[in-house]
């Protein structure tokens, strides 16, 4: 870890409490070798911030149950502050470089995954550097957090639910993001789905919808409406909800909100990762400093938890150090 970077951590653990935080700037959305990012075709005039679909998933996320949409971090400015078109950027949905990682905790990452990817995921998932995501050449392979990252999340829930064998397991990714997990998800394993991403911000239900369909997996893995999810669950078995570093992001009524919408749909298991702040992920607390435990645990009992890296020498090294714990229902 370059100095820098420590003292920025350091900085942090105070600063949190204050309700600030010390990033380093971003690259702009430049491609390797400073060129433009790559978008796909129709990218740039559909991801607009004036798009009609936008304006109208924001005046229904308005009229909903303040309970679930009163962001702690996610007001205007956290989301506005980027470019849509770049959405799969150094960005509020996936840190890549603005804590301070560079090619060399990608490179220890890399390797660190080829040692438990038990799936083969890095042979079949791939990174195409479309969208202004952060990438790297490792071994001949382009790398990014979101293929890393997936993978591991995707191997841990391998080794506890077996999910690669599953036929029909569907999928509820509550602060979903851009589609992130859920186009990794359906990709890896035909077994999956449907996979529901749901969101309180309507920016990000407006990325994934596009961003699904255009990875052409929207037969299987859909953004729904938050105001259309109640119909949308009614009746059907939901096997997991997924929660990775979202709930970390809301306050305390939302994650309630949240809990009690899985408790009401009989959601058998619960994955949740919260952010590190300044416990690195072994505690489930939100920005605030709210501890989700006691909250999960009225319905959710912890089944499985643990570090991201196994090695310890990754979680100190390794990109976006936390924790991953995995709940099952309460009869
Ligand atoms: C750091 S991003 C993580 C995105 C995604 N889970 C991933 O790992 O790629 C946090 C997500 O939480 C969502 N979020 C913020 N407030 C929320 C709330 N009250 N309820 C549900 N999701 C929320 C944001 O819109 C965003 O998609």
């Amino acid at each position: 870890m370059t100095l820098i970077r420590r003292l920025g951590r350091a900085a942090n653990v105070t600063l949190r409490r204050f309700g600030y935080q010390v990033i380093a700037s971003a690259a702009k959305p430049e491609g390797r070798g400073g060129a433009p990012a790559p978008l796909p075709s129709g990218a740039a005039d559909y991801l607009r911030p004036d798009h009609p679909r936008l304006l109208e998933l924001e005046r229904a996320y308005a009229r909903f149950d303040s309970r679930a949409t009163t962001p702690l971090l996610w007001k205007r400015q956290h989301v506005s502050g980027y470019d849509l078109r770049y959405f799969r950027g150094d960005n509020a949905y996936v840190w890549q470089i603005r804590d301070g990682a560079s090619e060399i905790n990608y490179v220890l990452t890399a390797y660190y995954v080829k040692t438990i990817d038990a799936l083969g995921l890095l042979d079949k998932l791939q990174e195409d550097e479309l969208l202004g995501v952060h990438a790297f050449t490792v071994d001949g392979r382009i790398v990014s957090r979101d293929l890393l990252d997936s993978i591991v999340e995707i191997n841990f829930l391998q080794r506890q639910l077996a999910i690669s064998s599953r036929q029909g397991f569907t999928v509820l990714d509550v602060g979903a993001g851009y589609g992130r997990l859920a186009h990794r998800m359906v990709s890896a394993f035909p077994g999956i789905g449907p996979y529901f991403c749901a969101d309180a911000v309507a920016a990000s239900t407006f990325l994934c919808d596009y961003y699904l369909g255009f990875r052409g997996v929207a037969d299987r893995a859909r953004a729904i409406p938050l105001d259309r999810l109640e119909e949308t669950l009614a009746g059907r078995r939901i096997d997991l909800a997924i929660n990775v570093h979202s709930f970390s992001e809301c306050t305390r009524d939302a994650v309630e909100w949240w809990l009690e919408l899985l408790r009401r749909h009989e959601v058998g298991h619960l994955f949740v990762v919260p952010n590190p702040i300044d416990h690195g992920g072994e505690r489930l607390l939100t920005n605030e400093g709210v501890d989700m435990l006691p909250l999960i645990e009225r319905y959710y009992r912890l089944l499985a938890k643990s570090p991201k890296y196994a090695d310890p020498a990754l979680q100190r090294h390794g990109i976006q150090h936390t924790w991953h714990y995995l709940f099952e229902a309460k009869c």
